[in-house]
């Protein structure tokens, strides 16, 4: 085992804290956009600050910033220890850290000043596309060159995850930003139409696959079994795992496309592949619950644990629902309907993000030569007014969802509409104060885990072992 000095930490410390920095901001951006649903007036007629601009800054900012410093942070903490040697390539290393906050600044200024592609998730225009690019080849060879040159003989498996992540996100991005620039911040995409629909939907899904799951399980194979203080409950079903998820994934894109104009045969792969989909990502939730199998009176008192298993809850909650979302008939109810917002952030929220923050929580007194976090208890307070606020958010969207949906589509026995849109409107209203109070539970949260994070950061220094994961009994 080497000691913590022959690991390159900076660049790990660095996205480290940047993770809760831009959890502040994406998810302050929320709430902004959470209040103007209710206040519409919020805007203050600012164009910079309309609705339509600000959504995909949070969108941006929680996806790429937030999730995207986490991944950067706990792929390169966890590629090292797991292979027992350095990061290929420092300074490229440290080039991803700097291109990685520029892009998101460039992100920040271009997007509230209405710079778009239009394509969700992919708004960035060209000259950001293509620096974006720059700057994941650059991490996919610093992460595959540590990989090359480990000195374990096996490769552990949350690297499998990161791996799959890092290829399949470059590809995506490559293929879905095909533009013709007509200026410097204007271009067309190089599909037109149905097809067009299809690629962003094929990169859009692939994104919540691979971006918002795959390298989630690449830290949660890492962090359960390392906070449990137990091999991972199942080696062999985590192989499977891997496999399953990352080839059927890709198949599921038209699951967003449903009663539109893409053949209805692609349509109805999706719904298959989605619904094929519960099999692998259920096999790794209970990989990962199960790995606390004699170990789950720790949960009484370790709150780290408690974020890492509610992930895993919010996960399989997640899987499930999506899957049955993807059948045609369900789809007609949920689509358009803040049913899909609720099922976004009970696996936005409550998997993405409460991974990461228990894995950050674990990570930062290492990071820092800490044995622990400042404050315990503050962490528990942040894991109840967390777990609180997401159950709230999520639980508000997907009442006003159902709701919506079956407002909308109400008729008389002479045809026409039971409800306006007005009335339909009015009756979600209650619960967007909720999804709101909800935000400001989450947002509160965040506050309180930057006050610890600094707490700890500033603090005494001790001195402490790096243990390794533990390593199940066979291969
Ligand atoms: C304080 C926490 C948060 C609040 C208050 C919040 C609020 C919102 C609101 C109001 C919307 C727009 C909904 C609509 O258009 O009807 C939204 C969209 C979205 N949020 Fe959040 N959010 C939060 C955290 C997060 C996090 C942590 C993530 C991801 C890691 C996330 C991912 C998304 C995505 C992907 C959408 C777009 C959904 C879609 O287009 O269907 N959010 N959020
Ligand atoms: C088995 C896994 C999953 C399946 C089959 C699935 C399926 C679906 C379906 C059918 C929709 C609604 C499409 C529509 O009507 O427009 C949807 C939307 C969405 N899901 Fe999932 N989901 C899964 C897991 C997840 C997870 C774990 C996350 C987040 C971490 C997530 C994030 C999203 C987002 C962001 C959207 C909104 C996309 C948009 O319209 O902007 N999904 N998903």
């Amino acid at each position: 085992m080497q000691s913590a000095e022959t690991y390159n930490d900076t660049v790990v410390r660095q996205f480290a804290l940047m993770t809760v920095v831009w959890g502040i901001v994406g998810m302050l951006v929320g709430v902004v956009i959470a209040s103007q649903l209710l206040f519409p007036a919020l805007n203050f007629d600012i164009a910079w600050l309309s609705y339509g601009r600000l959504r995909p800054l949070h969108t941006n900012a929680v996806i790429f910033a937030f999730g995207g410093s986490a991944l950067f942070s706990t792929s390169y903490y966890i590629v090292q220890r797991t292979c027992h040697t350095r990061l290929f390539a420092g300074p490229l290393a440290t080039f991803t850290f700097w291109g990685w906050q520029a892009i998101i600044l460039a992100a920040a200024i271009t997007l509230p000043l209405g710079i778009t592609s239009g394509k969700e998730y992919a708004e960035l225009e060209w000259p950001i596309d293509i620096a974006i690019a720059v700057v994941w080849v650059a991490y996919a060879i610093v992460f595959l060159g540590t990989l090359v040159k480990r000195k374990t003989k096996h490769i552990y498996v949350a690297n499998w995850f990161f791996a799959a992540f890092i290829i399949t996100v470059a590809v995506l991005h490559i293929v879905n930003s095909a533009e013709v620039p007509v200026t410097l911040w204007k271009s067309y995409s190089a599909y037109a139409g149905t097809v067009d629909a299809m690629v962003e939907w094929w990169y859009g899904h692939n994104a919540v696959g691979f971006f918002l799951t795959a390298g989630f399980l690449g830290i949660m194979y890492y962090f359960v079994p390392k906070q449990a203080g137990r091999p991972v409950y199942s080696y062999r079903l985590s192989v499977v795992h891997f496999w399953a998820l990352i080839s059927v994934y890709m198949w599921a894109g038209p699951h967003h496309l449903i009663y539109t104009t893409l053949p209805d045969w692609a349509q109805s792969l999706g719904m298959v592949f989605s619904l094929i989909l519960i099999a692998p990502s259920w096999g790794g939730m209970i990989n990962g619950i199960m790995t606390l199998s004699g170990a789950w009176h720790k949960l009484r008192t370790d709150p780290i644990l408690k974020f890492l298993i509610v992930s895993l809850s919010f996960y399989g909650m997640s899987t499930f629902e999506g899957p049955m979302m993807a059948i045609k008939t369900v789809n007609s109810l949920s689509h358009y309907t803040d049913w899909t917002i609720g099922h976004v952030h009970s696996g936005a929220l409550g998997w993405v993000a409460m991974v990461s923050i228990g894995a950050l929580y674990a990570l930062i007194p290492r990071l820092y030569g800490r044995t622990e976090m400042y404050s315990v208890k503050l962490i528990d307070v942040h894991f109840w007014t967390m777990t609180i606020g997401v159950v709230l958010y999520v639980c508000a969207m997907w009442i006003s969802g159902v709701t919506q949906g079956l407002m909308w589509r109400a008729t008389n026995p002479d045809g026409t509409l039971t409800y306006t849109f007005v009335e339909a409107l009015k009756a979600t209203y209650p619960f967007y104060a909720v999804r709101l109070a909800g935000g400001v539970l989450v947002l509160g949260g965040m506050f309180l885990m930057a006050y610890n994070v600094f707490k700890t950061v500033t603090g005494p220094k001790a001195i402490i072992a790096d243990q390794p994961v533990p390593q199940p009994a066979h291969g």
